[in-house]
């Protein structure tokens, strides 16, 4: 895309009269963004910025974030009223394609994705390679990356319908991808997907059903499901996104990508933190011993952190963690669950968190993370696929930006630059002589 500076930013070199002049370039939301990549040909200098706090790596219409204000836009529309009123195969058409659909066009996009939720027999053989105890993240980064095997006919990234039926492909397939490697950890038959079902309860289905008897998806946690799904489906540039457009800028094919995306979404400071909130609360395992273990989040040298809080962008409550608040409680009094422990610790924790001197000074609130994987439990989704879930969501996210990045034809390879801190040069030494 052809972006249009409205002004500059003079950048001069202390001591001396070098300096250069930095186009200012406006985004539709946000601030201002100061274009450096003819720095290095007029300076002769770089930019630091380990983390990218403070660097835009490219332009994207998909998604916008205001930290500050937590408000979390996809396409210009609110979280919160995707959340509320749409589904998630329609945030998905909007995510790929930047409308909304009409009518036809959702039935369309419907169809064309659940058509592709089965995968290739052979890809079965895959899973026996596991170990029936190996962490489901590890099994479907694996799985994934293993699809440019079998899809030949898709892998053209520079045909927009290959672009197009990988995109299918990846959004259907995941889901049972994902629904099989936690088969496989129980020891149950694969439960193969059924497109009559919407995108959510098909997951549930696969999950939860075995061949010897029928299975019927409580309605209200597909929808419960179909909105976790919603609230995760895109995040503008975090680090696993980051790293399939880093991934992708090589020319690499889609289903390599995703799969670098799920590796990168594995860690706990970003998806795995779902699977942290839990192991947490369970370990702190009562309200009166909140104390101690703010104590030690508060410690510099404990390296303890309160799961499921803080935020590189949000500075302000993540909108997301609202609404899944919301729908923990939903989902506790469908499954008539009236006191759960778990909540109560995790609502006590939040409290006293967001009262302490500490948090409050950091700006540290909760972000997703938080209340998902209680909901998770208590729809008896295991903890070890927290994060697959959220890799299931975000398939959409990753491959919307993947697209966005393939199309752009500004776009070039990534490749960061540093400073180089290390020996300078020096000559070889024999061993004899060291
Ligand atoms: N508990 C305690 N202290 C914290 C926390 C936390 N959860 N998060 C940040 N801090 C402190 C941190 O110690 C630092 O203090 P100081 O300035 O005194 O050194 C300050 O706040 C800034 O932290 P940072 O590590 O520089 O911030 P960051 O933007 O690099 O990290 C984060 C963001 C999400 C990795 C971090 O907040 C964190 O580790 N949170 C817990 C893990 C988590 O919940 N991750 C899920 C993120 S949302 C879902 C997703 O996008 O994947």
């Amino acid at each position: 895309m052809t972006l249009k500076p409205t002004g500059s930013v003079t950048i001069s070199i202390d001591g001396t009269d070098r300096s250069a002049k930095a186009p200012l370039i406006p985004g539709t939301l946000g601030p201002d963004v100061a274009d450096i990549r003819k720095l290095y040909g007029d300076l002769g200098i770089f930019t630091f910025d380990p983390g990218y706090g403070g660097t835009a790596a490219c332009d994207s219409k998909i998604t916008y974030i205001d930290g500050d204000n937590g408000i979390l836009l996809h396409r210009g529309y609110p979280i919160d009223q995707l959340a509320e009123k749409s589904s998630f195969l329609e945030v998905c058409h909007l995510l790929l394609n930047g409308e909304l659909p009409n009518a036809a066009e959702k039935e369309a996009f419907e169809k064309g994705v659940l058509r592709h939720t089965m995968v290739h027999e052979q890809l079965r053989s895959f899973y026996n390679g596991f170990r029936r105890d190996a962490h489901p993240m590890a099994v479907i980064c694996g799985v994934v990356g293993a699809l440019s095997a079998f899809y030949h006919d898709s892998l053209d990234i520079n045909d927009p319908d290959h672009r197009r039926i990988s995109a299918f492909r990846l959004i259907a397939k995941v889901p049972t991808i994902a629904a099989w490697a936690y088969k496989y950890s129980i020891g149950q038959p694969f439960v193969y997907p059924r497109n009559d079902l919407g995108y959510a309860e098909n997951f549930l289905y696969m999950m939860n059903a075995v061949p010897a008897e029928e299975y019927k998806v409580n309605p209200v946690l597909a929808k419960a499901m179909d909105r976790i799904l919603i609230l995760h489906a895109d995040h503008e540039q975090n680090a696993s996104t980051s790293t399939v457009r880093l991934a992708g800028s090589t020319g690499a094919n889609p289903f390599a990508c995703i799969a670098a995306g799920i590796a990168s979404l594995w860690g706990p400071a970003h998806g795995g933190a779902n699977e942290a909130v839990l192991k947490m609360l369970a370990e702190i395992g009562h309200k009166d011993n909140i104390p101690d273990f703010i104590a030690k989040v508060k410690d510099k040298n404990s390296n303890v952190r309160l799961m499921g809080f803080g935020h590189r962008v949000y500075k302000n409550y993540d909108p997301r963690a609202k609404i899944m608040e919301r729908t923990c409680h939903e989902v506790l009094t469908e499954l008539g669950i009236k006191d759960d422990p778990m909540l109560d610790l995790a609502m006590e924790l939040e409290r006293i968190a967001l009262s302490d001197e500490y948090f409050i000074s950091k700006k540290l609130y909760p972000n997703v993370d938080f209340y998902s994987g209680i909901i998770l439990k208590a729809m008896g989704i295991p903890v070890s696929m927290f994060t697959v879930l959220f890799a299931v969501a975000r398939t959409v996210g990753w491959v919307s930006q993947w697209k966005e990045m393939v199309e752009d034809p500004a776009q070039r390879i990534g490749r960061p630059r540093q400073i180089y801190t290390g020996a300078p040069q020096r000559d070889y030494v024999p061993v004899e002589k060291r």
